[in-house]
Order: C-alpha cells, then structure tokens, then sequence
C-alpha cells in the first residue's frame, strides 16, 4: 500500500497509524452537552447578559439603490435610555468594507447605499426596544437610484450600475480540457438543458449576534461565529490591532451554514459604540435583518450540454453558469462537480458572477455545489433515459479512481460506486424504478443523484489535552460547534484513545484567548481537520502516563493499556490501576499533551462523495410535492458517531428539500425589496414536509491515507444532491422535468397542463 509521508513511525515523532476497529468512536452517542441544551441552561451568544451592557440598534437604508442625502439624528439622542448614536461621520466609523480587486468597495455606514438593508446609521440604549425606537426616530433623506436585481438583466450595458466598473465579477472563469467539440460529435447521445436555481437563505435558529467589551486597549467579543480565530483575523485588520489585544468568544451556537464565516457590520458597530460608551454593547440582528443582510446562496442559470457513447461513457460537457453575487464581491457559481464527479475527457465550464442591487452572498452550505448539481444530475438523468440505461448504471459507468481537476492525482478513498450500488440496494430502487405508481389524482415516482464535496480542509490545527490527578481530563480546541455535535465528536477522540469516560472530559473550546488555533468550522473540515490534532494529543498524554506506570508497575510499557479510567496489565488476572492512582500523576497533578494536525498526503486527494435516492407522490391536481421515501449513501469516511453522522445526514437532505420544493427569496420587481424576509413567507420545511423516516446510509470505504481518523467531511456533502434526487423523482412520476427550483405548485401545475395537453 501507498502511504503518504505523514506515516513515518511513531518513535520519530510522525502522525500515529491509522484507526482499525474503533471502541468509542462510531457509536450512537447523546451529546455530551445535551442536558444543557434541552434545560435552557446553554448560554447562546444571543443569551449574553453582561452587567451595564448596552443594546445596539441598525438604521438601515429601505431601499435597493439610494444615496444618503441627509441624516438627521437630534430627536434620537434625545430619547429616553439612548446613550449614543454611530453615523458615518462618527470617528473611527470610515472603516472600509468589502475589499475588491483594487480596494476596498465600500465603507461601514457608505452614504451610497447599494441594497436593501445597507447599514446607514447605528444607536445604542439601555434595552433593545428603546435602540430601536431611537432608531426608527433617525431621520434619514434618500436619492432613490434606478436599481438592477435581475442577474440576467444586470449583464446588459443598460442595465444600472452597481459599482461604477459595471455588473461583472470579472471577466468569465473559463476551464477547458480536452477536445469538446471532438467529444460532442463522438456521442451517440447529447441533451441540453438550461437550468434556474433559487436565492435560499441560511436561517440559522441563532440571528447573528455580537457582544463587544473594551478592557483599554484591548477588545473581547463574543460571537455567534463558526471560527472564532478568523473573526479575530478580521477584527484585528478592522481595528488595526495586533491579533493579541483582540479576544473572540464563541458560545453555543445556533447554526450557521457559512452564513457565519465572515466578520459582520453588527460586530463592528458594537465595537464602535462599546469604545465610545465605555460599556459592552450587544448588536444581535432580527430575523428580518439576517435575511436582508446576513448572507444567502445565489440563484444561478446553468446551461448544461452533456454527450455519451450508446454504453453510457461520457464524451463531453460544456457548462454555462451565471450567479449574482449581490452588490459585493464573493463566488455565486461553483463547476468543480462537472469536471471532477464523473470521467470525461473533454469538459468546458464557463463561470460568470454578476452584481446586482440585493444583500451580499455568502457562503452557503457547500458555495455553488447543490446548484451546480441541479443541473449535472438532471442532465445525466435525462441522459440516460434518451440511452435507455439505468440512471444507477450510467452513473456507474463514469466513476473516477483520480481527481481529474487535481493532476488525475488518486483519490485516497473513493465509495461513489458503492453509494451507487449499496444505496440502490437499500433503497429498492430496481423494484421502485420498474413504474411510476398511479393512486387516484397522485403519482410516485423515484430518483436517484450523486454528488461530491471539493474541499479536503485546511490542515492545520493544535489541540491540547491534559489529564489531571483524579483521571478527568480537558480537552482544548479553537473549533466551534455550530450545533453540529463537534464538541462530543471530539471528546470521543479523546475517550477512544486515554479509555476515559466521556463523562470524565470537559471540552473547553472557541475562545482565541484560551484555546488553540483551529480553522472555521465551515467546510467540511471541522472534524477532518482537528480530530487528528485531539488525537496527536491524547496519544501525547498517553505515552506519559503510561511511562509513570510502567515505572510504577515495574512493567514494560509494551504490555500496559488503559481502559475505563485505569491503566491495565496486559496478560490474565492483569491488574488494574486507576489514574487517580498513579503516584506519578499525583506528584505532577497533571499531563499535558499538544497535538497538532499533520499535513495532507502528498499528491493524493481526500474528498467525500455521496448519492441519494428519493422518492416523491406529486398531487397531479395541486401540483404538490412530498418526498415520502429518502436515502442518504454516504462516503465520508469512518462515522464518528453515529447520532450525528445522522443529524447531519437528515439536515442536510431536508434543507436540500427545501432548496428544491419551497425555498425561494422573493424581490420585487417595482421596488427591489424582499418581500418575504420573514419565517412565515420564506417557506422552510417543517418536520410535516419532511420523510417520517429517512434512512442514512454509511459508505465507509476504511480511508487510511486521508488523515488519522479517516473520516472526510460530511456536513456539505450530505446536502449537494438532495435536491436534484427530489426533481429526478419528480420526473420519474410525473414525466415532467422542471428545471426551475423550487418545484412549488405554481411552476409544477402549468408543466403537467402542457404535459397532458401533449398527450
Ligand atoms: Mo460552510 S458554507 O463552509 O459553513
């Protein structure tokens, strides 16, 4: 077997081998800080309550293009309980925002305002209703603008500007190998078809939210954040302040789908107003705010061309994409899967981000993926009805052993075929696939799609682990825990490889002033990448306490284990010793272990895969979807825990059901202005849209090579094909492809008149 560097021996001080069959790790474990969770007890950044703090309320500007013309704020700071307001005249509040090839864009309160829900002004009082009376009291007189928020319409030289450099991102990403039109006139079978995907909304149960204090020169900030190192990156460069003077606390957390990866106007805002005010300030966004100006995942227009040999090889692939980015720089497409996913030899992804005037994109659970998939997996779908092959089979045809956007560099572990296989298995896909059932005005049908993730983590990270007198132990770790069950995922790491309880470990974790670095939690790459530190660093820990015991024992420490809190002598009748005692661990009071992550194998990559199967009842005479079946197969590796390799599995495919059924933000035409920025309009499933019971399927292909753990990242993957099986069943029950997302009634029923007209 290969084995990358990362494998020298243990002795030189290199990574450990790799995990065999694993004790604590996989297992269905509770939470560890469940009790917690459910007793109300967890402080959530939102539930911070410091003594004289104050709360912080936004002005922000009502319109999609308009300049400030005018900000009166004398009746404001006259109200009762207001201790100060921030305008763009403030000191310190010329702070440049969102930085552009040459710059910054933008500034913290920018007069020109270019979408909806631009911060204008800010004010602080003793409660939260009495900032946003004051607020709502700051006179503000606007230059309303022509506007632009249709992305199509924002490419045409009429259309307004956003910036004075025009509507595109820069000039089209194109990526090209091979020979496409060569591939094309090899096929014996070619579709087209151009696909629309909707703006979602991250929604987090947790708004955004900041609390910020100033000790001098120093600044604490709590944060519902998923990195707090990246937030004190961005503080730090905000206020230019060395990375030291700058504290960022993490809490519990209420999600955050890469909504919460970026440092945000509210944190700066209550940075500058607890400056002034010699007070800690909150500055936590309504629901109403987070879907103006938190972030959302941009809609995209996919032209996908895709050809295949009457065996079902593929040939070619030639993809348009076009997303807007919203007033402000970041990606709104992502190609990667039509070029790595499948073998082909001939591919051409042509990639186009535009501006528009509307709140700035973010990352969003695996940026531009699940649209991308809409169009690649309905593609290959009706690719393999017009070869008369089984979408299973077809997809079966094309598996890749390398990545073909990475040098063909091989994968360390690939189980797409086995998600193909194994999930059709489980699923009854050849019995469901046989026909579409009919039961009255309802048809059923199923659909099957693959997909992958294309990020394998930032490899770094630093872990410490110390084990005290009594045999309890702290884990310390920079990561956060979006809600996802990092915390206990971790403590497991450490249960697995000190045979400590898990009730015996503390987990102290996202605080940039006493635990160590981690990278955001974001990615995928939170338990890729800093398990093996945990690990590096109770095998640390370890090997200490076993050297105390061999002395202590008079055994070689070849023939010492330690389980269930105690070090055991291998061999029958062995004894048993308990931490608590060691009188070398009574005489140091504690051992401490660092651990930090090894590198990537070399020339190899490590990526998850995943492919679900759906199946739908679509209601002919409302034109309403349910998904009543799902099955998740996925390759991420080795299941850390079961319970949330689980949760995750489900939320992703749910929030994937969403994205293909309901979620949709809607601007109007006159105005510009979301019209459903609420939770009532935007339609999020609820548990009653949702399979009774959807099946998770573990691939675990046993990666050695990936990192120490073998586990490959799960949160992202689990949601990038979710949609596309959902419009493939679609079409298996109804014979209606809808290529627009979400599939809600008013697009599906006018598709089945059209249909049945036809007919
Ligand atoms: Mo994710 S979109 O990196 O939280």
């Amino acid at each position: 077997m290969t084995r990358g560097p990362f494998f020298a021996p243990e002795s030189g001080g290199g990574a450990p081998p790799p995990w065999g069959e694993t004790a604590v790790v996989g297992k269905r474990l509770p939470r560890i800080d469940a009790y917690e969770r459910v007793s109300g007890a967890a402080v959530y950044t939102l539930d911070l309550q410091l003594p004289g703090m104050l709360h912080a309320a936004i002005v922000r500007c009502p319109h999609a293009h308009a300049r400030v013309k005018r900000v009166d704020t004398a009746r404001a700071e006259a109200m009762p309980g207001v201790r100060g307001v921030l305008t763009a005249s403030s000191p310190g509040a010329a702070m440049p925002w969102y930085q552009g090839q040459e710059g910054a864009l933008s500034t913290l309160f920018d007069p020109h305002c270019r979408h909806e829900g631009e911060e204008v002004a800010a004010v602080a009082a003793d409660t939260p209703h009495q900032a946003h009376d004051a607020a709502r009291a700051i006179v503000v007189e606007y230059e309303e603008l022509p506007f632009v928020i249709d992305a199509e319409r924002a490419l045409d030289d009429s259309a307004p500007k956003v910036h004075e450099w025009g509507n595109r991102l820069g000039p089209p990403r194109v990526y090209t190998r091979g020979d496409v039109a060569a591939g094309f006139a090899a096929a014996d079978a070619v579709v087209e078809m151009t696909f629309r995907t909707p703006v979602q909304m991250h929604t987090p149960m947790e708004v955004h939210v900041s609390v910020a204090q100033w000790d001098g020169d120093r600044l604490t900030v709590w944060d519902s954040t998923q990195g707090v190192y990246a937030l004190r990156e961005a503080l730090s460069e905000a206020f230019t302040m060395p990375l030291a003077s700058v504290r960022v606390i993490g809490q519990y957390m209420g999600g955050g789908f890469g909504s919460k990866l970026e440092l945000g106007k509210y944190t700066a805002i209550a940075a500058l107003l607890a400056r002034r005010l010699g007070c800690s300030v909150k500055a936590a966004l309504s629901r109403e705010e987070t879907f103006l100006v938190a972030g959302n995942r941009p809609s995209n227009v996919i032209t996908l061309k895709a050809g295949a040999k009457k065996d079902g090889t593929l040939t070619a692939f030639d993809a348009r994409l076009m997303g807007p980015v919203g007033a402000y720089p970041t990606g709104a497409t992502s190609g990667y899967q039509i070029g790595d996913l499948y073998l082909c030899p001939n591919v051409k992804v042509e990639s186009t981000n535009v501006l528009i005037h509307a709140g700035k994109a973010r990352a969003f659970r695996a940026p531009g993926f699940p649209p991308c998939n809409w169009a690649l997996e309905q593609v290959i779908d009706a690719l393999a009805e017009k070869l008369s092959l089984d979408p299973v089979e077809l997809r079966l045809k094309n598996i890749p052993a390398v990545s073909q956007l990475n040098d063909n560099a091989p994968y360390t572990s690939t189980g797409l075929a086995r998600c193909l296989r194994e999930g059709a298995q489980a699923f009854g896909w050849a019995e469901a696939r046989g026909k579409p059932k009919e039961i009255g005005v309802l048809r059923r049908g199923v659909g099957v799609a693959a997909g992958m993730w294309g990020y394998g983590g930032e490899p770094n990270a630093t872990a410490i682990v110390t084990l005290f007198a009594d045999g309890s132990v702290n884990l310390n770790t920079g990561a956060s825990d979006l809600g996802t069950g990092t915390k206990t995922v971790l403590a497991m790491v450490v249960a697995e490889e000190l045979g400590v309880p898990l009730e015996r470990i503390e987990v102290e974790h996202a605080d940039t002033a006493t635990t160590k670095y981690a990278p955001s939690s974001g990615g995928s790459q939170t338990v890729l990448v800093n398990s093996p530190a945990v690990r590096a660093a109770a095998l640390e820990v370890k090997r200490q306490l076993l050297e105390i015991a061999a002395k202590q024992l008079e055994k070689p420490v070849a023939g010492l284990a330690v389980s269930g809190g105690a070090v055991v002598v291998a061999g029958e009748g062995g004894a048993r010793v308990p931490f608590a005692e060691l009188k070398g661990l009574g005489e140091r009071q504690m051992l401490l272990g660092v651990g930090t992550r090894h590198p990537h194998p070399e020339g190899k990559v490590a990526l998850p895969f995943a492919v679900q199967f759906a199946e739908v009842e679509v209601d002919t005479r409302t034109g309403a979807v349910r998904v009543v079946r799902f099955l998740a197969a996925q390759d991420s590796g080795r299941v850390m825990n079961r319970f949330t390799f689980d949760n995750q599995t489900f939320g992703g495919a749910i929030q994937g059901m969403g994205f293909a059924l309901s979620e949709e933000r809607v601007l109007d035409r006159q105005t510009g202005k979301m019209v459903n920025a609420n939770w009532h309009d935007y339609k999020v499933p609820t548990m009653l849209d949702t399979p009774a019971e959807p099946v998770s399927l573990p691939i675990d292909p046993h990666d050695t090579e990936c990192n120490t753990v073998g586990a490959k990242g799960l949160g992202e993957p689990a949601h990038i094909p979710s949609a596309s099986a959902v419009a493939n069943a679609i079409y298996h029950a109804t014979g209606v492809r809808v290529l627009e997302a979400p599939v809600t009634p008013v697009r599906l029923l006018p598709l089945l008149a059209a249909r049945d007209r036809r007919a």
